[in-house]
C-alpha cells in the first residue's frame, strides 16, 4: 500500500505513521527525519536545510525531491511505503507521481488529518521526542511513564514563534496539495482531534476495506 499521510504541522503525522509501519511493515518516509538527521551528522544537506527549517520555511523543493527519489529507489519499499511530510508543495506532489510512474507504482491514498489550528500550537510545543527509541510523546497528552528512561528531546523548531511561521508556510504552500489529490479521488479525510489509538484504528479498517 502506497499511502501519503497528510496534515498541517503537529496534525499527528508521525504518531500514526510509527503505529502503521509496525502494523503493515512498510517504512515511513519522513521527509522531516531525513533532514533532521542530516542536520545531526553536520553534513552539507544538513548546514543548507538547517536555514531553512529554523526559520520555519520549506527546504527547496529540488533537494527533498531528489532526497525521496533516492529512498523510494531502495527495496524495502517494494512493498509499500508512509510518505510522512511529503509531498508539502503542489510541484513536489507533481514530481512524486513522475518518480513513481518510473518505477511502475502511484499513491493509492491520501490520509488527511484535519486537526483546528487552535490545537496546534499546544501540540507542537509540548511535543517531545524519545532520543532512545524515537517514539513521540506530550507532555500533557501522552507523557511517558518513565521520563528519565526515555531521555525525551524538544525539537529545534517546536518553538511557538517558529511553530506560527511552519503553519503559515502550511496554508500558503501545503494546503493547496489536498485539491491535487481531490482531483485524482484518493483524499480520506479523517477527524485528527480524536484519540491517537481511535484515529489508528479508523485508518485500519479504511485501509482494509479498500
Ligand atoms: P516535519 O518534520 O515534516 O514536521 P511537520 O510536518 O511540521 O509535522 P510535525 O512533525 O511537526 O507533526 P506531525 O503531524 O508529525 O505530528 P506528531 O505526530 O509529531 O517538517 C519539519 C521541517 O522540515 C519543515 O518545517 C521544513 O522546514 C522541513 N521539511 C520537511 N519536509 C519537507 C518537505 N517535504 N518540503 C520542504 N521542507 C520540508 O504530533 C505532534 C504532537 O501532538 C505530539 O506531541 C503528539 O504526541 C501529539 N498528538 C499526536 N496525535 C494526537 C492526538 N490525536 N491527540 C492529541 N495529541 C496528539
Amino acid at each position: 500500500m502506497n499511502i501519503v499521510l497528510f496534515g498541517a504541522p503537529g496534525a499527528g503525522k508521525g504518531t500514526q505513521a510509527k503505529e502503521l509501519i509496525e502494523k503493515y511493515n512498510i517504512p515511513q518516509i519522513s521527509t522531516g527525519d531525513i533532514l533532521r538527521n542530516a542536520i545531526k551528522n553536520g553534513t552539507k544537506l544538513g548546514l543548507e536545510a538547517k536555514k531553512y527549517m529554523d526559520n520555519g520555511q520549506l527546504v527547496p523543493d529540488e533537494v527533498v525531491n531528489g532526497l525521496v527519489k533516492e529512498r523510494l529507489a531502495m527495496d524495502d519499499c517494494n512493498q509499500g511505503f508512509i510518505m510522512d511530510g511529503y509531498p508539502r508543495t503542489v510541484i513536489q506532489a507533481e514530481v512524486l507521481d513522475e518518480i513513481l510512474k518510473e518505477l511502475s507504482k502511484e499513491i493509492e491514498i491520501v490520509l488527511a488529518l484535519d486537526v483546528p489550528t487552535s490545537d496546534i500550537v499546544e501540540r507542537i510545543t509540548g511535543r517531545r521526542t524519545s532520543k532512545k527509541t524515537g517514539k513521540i510523546y506530550h507532555i500533557k497528552y501522552n507523557p511517558p511513564v518513565d521520563e528519565k528512561e526515555e531521555d525525551l528531546e524538544q525539537r529545534a523548531d517546536d518553538k511557538e514563534e517558529v511553530v506560527l511561521k511552519r503553519l503559515e508556510a502550511y496554508e500558503k504552500q501545503t494546503a493547496p496539495v489536498l485539491d491535487y489529490y481531490k482531483k485524482q479521488d484518493k483524499v480520506v479525510m479523517l477527524d485528527g482531534s480524536k484519540k491517537p489509538n481511535e484515529i489508528t484504528q479508523e485508518i485500519i479498517s479504511i485501509l482494509e476495506n479498500k
